[in-house]
């Protein structure tokens, strides 16, 4: 099989094309930087079942233009056949207020978040649904669940895929392709690490009330769902918290899924509705904490 993962070179996409390769798929490894993509290319080699096992890498910014993504997708199924699972997993976050982000930054992460997760899909559609076989991941986040503070730009490039997931699901799954919507925690990636740099104190405060997770394990949970064809895949009982909280008119995979959506909806409003109540007082605590040193500022 042959799985094309965008942001392959780094964190989340990396930990997936190593999923991917020891379980025998030949990987397309797509982002910008070439060292990163050769060096990942070395790392995922290290991995290989068997010695036929190719590693190709493709030099291409997802979010500019589409020609280009079309392009290098193609000449890559030229070299090793059509794409049976292609991964959306470049992405990038940036936080701060509402008012402190430049404009450009809602531009930058709509464009390369959600744009960038278009482009390929919409150049690999037509084979799948042709070939009768596909299926297409997003890597969304929890942010792509519910807005947090800082986060207004990153949150609504995270909920657009949600929303471009549903209505291509409904379209291709006649034709025996899947879409899987991935909504990972706080990972420890070289790109969280990135965030946290700008990250305002309210938002770190919230990030903290929950773990941070392994890349690895991320990976592997996406992988899992992508394969049986889950629309859904989330980590952990935050995560399974979230998704049913927030599965709203979402397909589901299984009658077991829906019931259990059906069955702990109540129980989990209740649970969020706590959550929420704490996001506010960490909040308030912030804001005082910042006027207790200004006036301490301005006396001294
Ligand atoms: N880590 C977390 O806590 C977390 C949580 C929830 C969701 N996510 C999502 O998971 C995905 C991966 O995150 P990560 O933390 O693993 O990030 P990462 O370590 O920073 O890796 C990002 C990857 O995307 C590539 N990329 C970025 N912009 C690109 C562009 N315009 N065109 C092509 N490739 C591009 C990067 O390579 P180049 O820079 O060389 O292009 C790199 O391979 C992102 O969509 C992120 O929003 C992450």
């Amino acid at each position: 099989a042959l799985l094309t993962v965008t942001g392959g070179s780094s964190g989340i996409g990396k930990c997936i094309a190593i999923e991917c390769y020891k379980q025998g798929a030949f990987i397309t490894l797509v982002a910008r930087n070439e060292d990163r993509l050769l060096q990942a290319k070395k790392e995922i080699e290290k991995h290989s079942i068997n010695d036929k096992q190719v590693v190709l890498c493709i030099s291409v910014d997802v979010s500019q233009d589409y020609n280009q993504v079309e392009n290098v997708i193609k000449q890559a199924q030229e070299k090793l056949g059509p794409v049976d699972m292609l991964v959306n997993c470049a992405g990038l976050s940036l936080s701060g207020k509402f008012e402190d982000l430049e404009v450009s930054t809602f531009e930058k992460l709509m464009s390369v978040n959600y744009l960038g997760s278009v482009y390929p899909s919409r150049a690999v559609i037509t084979t799948m649904k042709e070939r009768r076989v596909g299926r297409i991941v997003f890597v969304s986040s929890q942010a792509g669940q519910l807005g947090l503070f800082g986060f207004t730009a990153y949150s609504s490039s995270k909920f657009a895929i949600r929303g471009l997931a549903e209505a291509l699901q409904m379209e291709v799954k006649p034709y025996n392709v899947y879409v899987t919507v991935a909504y990972p925690p706080d990972t420890d990636t070289p790109g969280f690490a990135e965030e946290n740099k700008t990250k305002p104190l309210e938002t770190r405060l919230i990030s903290e009330t929950t773990s941070v997770c392994k890349p690895e394990q991320v990976a592997k949970q996406i992988v899992k769902d992508a394969i049986q064809g889950n629309f859904n895949s989330s980590i952990g009982s935050d995560g399974y918290m979230l998704s049913a909280l927030t599965c709203g008119m979402a397909p589901v995979t299984s009658i077991t899924e829906g019931l259990q959506q059906v069955v702990t909806m109540g129980l989990f409003r209740t649970i969020a509705l706590f959550y929420l109540g704490s996001f506010d007082s960490i909040i308030r605590r912030c804001m005082m904490q910042r006027a207790k040193s200004e006036i301490a500022d301005k006396t001294d």
